[in-house]
């Protein structure tokens, strides 16, 4: 069956689907996005997308090109005419189509995509085995709380992890780790704490992190939110990251060093069970 997607008001098969070479998006990755994962054919976070959303736009003074309630809809459509039960909706919006120039106009025509697929997200084999990650230098621009598409350099950093053989990496400036490529990263310390990084320009605002910091404060745990360094996180009890894509998924060893007995970690586990059980009774 070809996809469906969703260019500009219409529903096309995803071979006609078209944008403009002219498209600041395409010139300038002047656009921002956002992963919305899908249970039971259900939006999860759908609200915490859509106000993120809403602020990259306002932070780079892109008008929203349809309203929520409109967004919205179009997910649904996506979801029913795709026969989408379980995987992702990615929804991109740039300034649109424009003469190239640094200088951008101030009247621009958004252009909106938004185009679903299929992802096992609960039945995850990289779940249950758990990640490997190296370490890499953050390399990215210091606006990183704006969900932009210019996303090489987090692709570089994942292709050099890749290279020596992780799955992927965590990046680190001044000395403290950012986040993954594509999703928050956290650590449970010796003593039992779960540190993940205080929010600021210098990661995204993940929407999954916000969600499982409340349900580790449900269940007794304790959260720190701060910076934590390459051999605080080298010799935690437990690690994880956070994504849409992902939910909550364990990491096994990073830097080349195995944390614990190299197999998912009871909180990890324990935070993933959490998050899906939550996220299949609140999914919209
Ligand atoms: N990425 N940090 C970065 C750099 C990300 O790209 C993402 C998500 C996250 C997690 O945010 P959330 O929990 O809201 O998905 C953190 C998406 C999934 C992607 O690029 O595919």
């Amino acid at each position: 069956m070809a996809r469906i997607v969703y260019v500009d008001g219409a529903y096309v098969p995803e071979a006609e689907a078209k944008v403009s070479v002219f498209d600041r998006g395409f010139l300038f990755a002047d656009g921002v996005y956002e992963v919305t994962s899908v249970i039971d054919g259900k939006l999860v976070d759908f609200a915490g997308h859509l106000t993120r959303l809403a602020r990259s736009l306002s932070e780079l003074q892109i008008p929203a090109p349809v309203s929520d309630a409109e967004l919205e809809a179009i997910h649904r459509e996506l979801v029913t005419r795709n026969e989408l039960t379980e995987g992702l909706i990615y929804l991109q919006v740039t300034r649109g189509p424009a003469d190239r120039d640094f200088v951008w106009l101030d009247d621009p025509t958004p252009t909106l995509v938004l185009f679903t697929q299929e992802k096992a997200l609960i039945d995850s084999p990289l779940a249950a085995r758990g990640l490997s990650v190296a370490l890499m230098p953050d390399i990215r621009w210091q606006r990183r709380d704006i969900k932009t598409v210019q996303l090489l350099a987090p692709s570089m950093a994942k292709m050099a992890a890749r290279a020596e053989g992780a799955d992927d990496a965590w990046m680190v400036e001044d000395g403290h780790v950012t986040e993954g490529t594509s999703n928050n990263a956290w650590i449970v310390t010796a003593d039992g704490a779960i540190v993940t990084r205080h929010l600021s320009n210098s990661i995204l605002h993940g929407i999954t992190r916000a969600t499982v910091r409340d349900i580790a404060a449900d269940l007794g745990l304790s959260v720190e939110e701060r910076a934590f360094t390459p051999d605080e996180a080298r010799a935690a009890a437990e690690a994880f990251v956070t994504a849409a894509t992902s939910f909550v998924t364990p990491v096994v060893k990073i830097d080349g060093q195995q944390l614990g007995d190299g197999k998912p970690g009871p909180v990890a586990t324990r935070l993933r069970e959490a998050y899906i059980e939550q996220a299949r009774r609140l999914a919209v």
